[in-house]
């Protein structure tokens, strides 16, 4: 059965109904696996499917395309933490000893604050949307340090996980790290109005060859990405570039 609740991300897929069933089969699988947890992290693949595993590897070109770039690695809209904890474990993988690769994940982790009319009237789109379970940044930073312990240095910590409304936080956390230069920035807050701002921010952090991510550029349903980046930026002065394991994914070179 297909789920209406507008929090499950399965109803805002493009997906026919036939493999709306066959994702809600595997849901079901791996809920009720009799896999021993110690074999889990061995066998995640049996749960993967195009568009998680097609995800994971454009973060992980992402990652790859700033290694050579000094600074930060920041996500706009963090969610249940996924990206976090990606770009943590590529840390390790490649970098293990590059100790100012930070990770800083922004959310309210209570869902949309508002919402505003250039976001157009997809469903989904209203205040308190997107919500995580409460507290669940607790988890998540449990989730991240337990991470961390798997590599060199694990006594320092290299992610934050700052709650709030970005708005807010995000000039208050660039006051306080005035060191910050950010290599990679994702963003996937879905919103016109914080991707503005936060775009606006940003600019003068980012140096040449820092790559700016999006979730969902040009996607009829959420507008209000596209329309952030036009009048924050322009369109005109970069490429907007794809790749092409993961079709809704966009990335800019900063030049
Ligand atoms: C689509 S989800 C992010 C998904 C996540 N990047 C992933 O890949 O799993 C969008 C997130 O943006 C957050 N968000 C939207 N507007 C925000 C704002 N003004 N301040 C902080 N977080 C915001 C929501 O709480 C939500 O968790």
């Amino acid at each position: 059965m297909t789920s209406h609740d507008p929090q499950d991300a399965q109803n805002f897929t493009f997906a026919a109904q036939d493999e709306v069933a066959a994702y809600s089969r595997l849901q079901e699988l791996m809920k009720t696996s009799p896999m021993p947890p110690r074999e889990f992290h061995a066998n995640l693949g049996l749960f993967l499917n195009r568009p998680s595993l097609a995800r994971i590897l454009f973060m992980h070109d992402l990652y790859s395309m700033t290694l050579h770039t000094h600074g930060v690695i920041m996500e706009f809209g963090v969610r249940w933490g996924q990206n976090m904890a990606l770009f943590t474990t590529m840390r390790h993988i490649y970098e293990p000893y590059n100790m100012s690769r930070k990770v800083v994940g922004f959310d309210t982790f209570e869902g949309f604050p508002s919402v505003a009319p250039q976001d157009g009237d997809f469903d989904g789109l209203k205040v308190g949307g997107l919500a995580v379970t409460p507290n669940y940044e607790d988890v998540l930073a449990d989730i991240l340090s337990a991470q961390e312990k798997l590599a060199p240095r694990s006594h320092l910590r290299k992610f934050e996980l700052v709650k709030g409304d970005v708005t807010e936080t995000l000039p208050v956390y660039l006051e306080r790290h005035p060191e910050t230069i950010i290599s990679l920035a994702y963003f996937d807050l879905d919103l016109y109005e914080p991707t503005k701002r936060c775009l606006e921010l940003i600019r003068p952090y980012l140096a040449k060859n820092s790559i700016v991510g999006f979730d969902e550029l040009v996607l009829a349903e959420n507008p209000g990405e596209t329309l952030a980046l036009r009048e924050a930026w322009g369109t005109q002065g970069y490429r907007i570039c794809r790749n092409t394991i993961s079709p809704q994914q966009s990335y800019v070179v900063f030049e």
